[in-house]
């Protein structure tokens, strides 16, 4: 009897030890914006939010974004889920075009070349931000006491103002993309530098070479100069840092570099658990005795838009391959192979966790990157622009992927890369363990968003997870006041000691004149 006793107190003991440094958190209300139109970064959003919704004891999420979906299809996020999710989505009219099947030479210009691109993307989230200051002041987000803001964290800071205007409401960030690139250093506090971390815009795992880290810190330079130059003109006073920030990004693909501690790396979170393929696609890669290949470009740009040589080049090649093809496709393709399969929409992420799949092509999109990492398919990457061509780098890196140039593709070396993949094992092989080592975390990405979301709100902001580098100015944080009293002291010390030295020469000088010209 004592002996149980002495038991409960332990155990009760414990548990309140645990509540103590764990406080239990109540449903609370979270803010989210999408302040952007383009499609792969809502999924990465929208992926966030719900695990907001659903994880732990629930939290109530009402999102603003422009790819809103509709009521049905929201209430369903809760059904079954915990006491205090509540999930609703409202649209959010930005006034600009869709960023969704575009033309494919026209997305190159305007997303592939960094001088142009930065600045638009800058000049883009002001005008975003504008509209947000706008619905702030007008008392849109105005009923509801929010307990945290959850914004998208584009190519300007200026997405942290809402959240201010919510009376200094903590900020929680998402970035889309692997790698914050030309906003990391003055958002987050710290940015890994251009001698070992690709830039954002790079075609290369790493800058290995002396040609690259020139091109890289170059490109650094770059952008950081553009963004300063775009954003000039706007109120910085508002801007305010988050409490931790959520990005896209895993060490299995990505390079390890050092980031601030409230950087939260959750790459894959918008992997939902499989669920079963449709039959008559199930049936099509079943019955295809020498594998699948599964191709498409994303949501962003239209394969049908392509130059007729390059879609040719790819029919011809398909045509010839012993495998079958599954091929996402806008609309009819004329004379399409017999071994192919055309459809406006296919579930990617089942379809590839398929074993019969054996071949990815695609343009890598980071979302697909980590659908085939997750399921152990190789890779063969035409990368088109922004962050493609440095994923897919990362892709061959790991051993399981081939790049190549899509506009100076031919039949031949299409045939060849295609054959090289599926027949030599070393790809299929390093897929697998690229895979392993992808799946073993501490605890999944939705679980550290729900984690660190909370502890934010618990810690009310947790301002201690700040680096102190936001507080410096740009020359206090390259050490420049302190290079200039170190110079001064150096020239200092040099300049007495000579003048020391000076004195020394001229006594003995004279001393010596002296002597010399003393009569024997
Ligand atoms: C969730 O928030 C919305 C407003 O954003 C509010 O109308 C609703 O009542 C909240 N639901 C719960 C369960 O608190
Ligand atoms: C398979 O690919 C690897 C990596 O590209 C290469 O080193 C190896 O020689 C290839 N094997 C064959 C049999 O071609």
């Amino acid at each position: 009897m004592l002996l149980v006793t002495k038991q409960c107190t332990v155990v009760a003991l414990t548990f309140a030890v645990l509540c103590a440094v764990v406080p239990p958190l109540t449903a609370v209300n979270v803010l989210a914006i999408e302040p952007l139109p383009a499609r792969s970064h809502w999924t990465f959003m929208r992926a966030v939010l719900i695990a907001m919704a659903t994880g732990g004891r629930g939290h109530n999420v009402t999102a603003y974004t422009p790819f809103a979906s509709s009521s049905a299809i929201t209430d369903g996020v809760c059904n079954g889920g915990p006491i205090g999710c509540g999930y609703v989505e409202i649209p959010l009219r930005l006034g600009v075009p869709d960023k969704v099947a575009l033309d494919v030479q026209r997305a190159i210009a305007d997303f592939a070349d960094q001088w142009r691109f930065v600045g638009i993307a800058v000049d883009k989230s002001q005008t975003a931000c504008g509209l947000l200051d706008r619905m702030a002041a007008a008392g849109h987000f105005s009923g509801v006491r929010y307990d945290v803001v959850v914004v998208e964290l584009v190519s300007s800071e200026c997405t942290s103002r809402v959240s201010g205007a919510l009376g200094e409401v903590p900020l929680v960030y998402v970035f889309p993309s692997p790698i914050a690139s030309w906003v990391e250093a003055k958002a987050l506090g710290t940015s890994p530098g251009p001698s070992y971390a690709s830039r954002l815009f790079a075609r290369y795992a790493k800058p290995d070479t002396l040609a690259r880290r020139l091109e890289n810190a170059y490109g650094w330079t770059v952008m950081a100069a553009l963004q300063w130059f775009h954003e000039r003109g706007d109120d910085q006073a508002g801007y305010r840092k988050p409490a931790v920030t959520f990005v896209n990004t895993d060490l299995t693909v990505e390079k390890s570099v050092p980031v601030v501690q409230n950087m939260i790396g959750i790459g894959g979170v918008h992997l939902p658990p499989p669920e079963p393929i449709p039959s008559d696609i199930l049936k099509f890669i079943e019955e295809s005795p020498n594998g699948v290949i599964f191709f498409t470009f994303g949501t962003v740009v239209a394969l049908s838009t392509l130059p007729d040589h390059i879609q040719i080049a790819f029919k011809n090649a398909l045509a010839e391959v012993p495998q079958r093809v599954l091929l996402k496709y806008e609309g009819e393709m004329t004379d399409k192979p017999k071994n192919v399969m055309t459809s406006k929409w296919l579930p990617q992420r089942d379809i590839l966790m398929h074993p019969n799949v054996k071949l990815f092509i695609g343009h890598g999109g980071i979302s697909g990157v980590y659908e085939a990492v997750d399921a152990g398919v190789p890779v063969l990457g035409f990368p088109l622009f922004y962050d493609q061509p440095r994923n897919v780098a990362n892709l061959v890196d790991a051993g399981m992927a081939l790049s190549m140039d899509l506009f100076s593709v031919t039949k031949d070396t299409l045939l060849n890369a295609i054959n090289e993949i599926i027949n030599n094992e070393t790809y299929s092989k390093n897929a697998k363990i690229t895979s392993e080592l992808f799946k073993d975390r501490p605890m999944s990405p939705a679980e550290s968003v729900v984690y660190w979301t909370e502890y934010v709100i618990r810690h009310k902001g947790a301002p201690h997870l700040k680096s102190h580098a936001l507080n410096l100015t740009w020359y206090q944080y390259f050490l420049l006041d302190v290079i200039a009293v170190a110079l001064l002291l150096i020239i200092s010390v040099c300049y007495i000691v000579f003048k020391t030295l000076q004195l020394i020469k001229k006594l003995i000088f004279k001393s010596s004149s002296k002597s010399k010209s003393k009569p024997d």
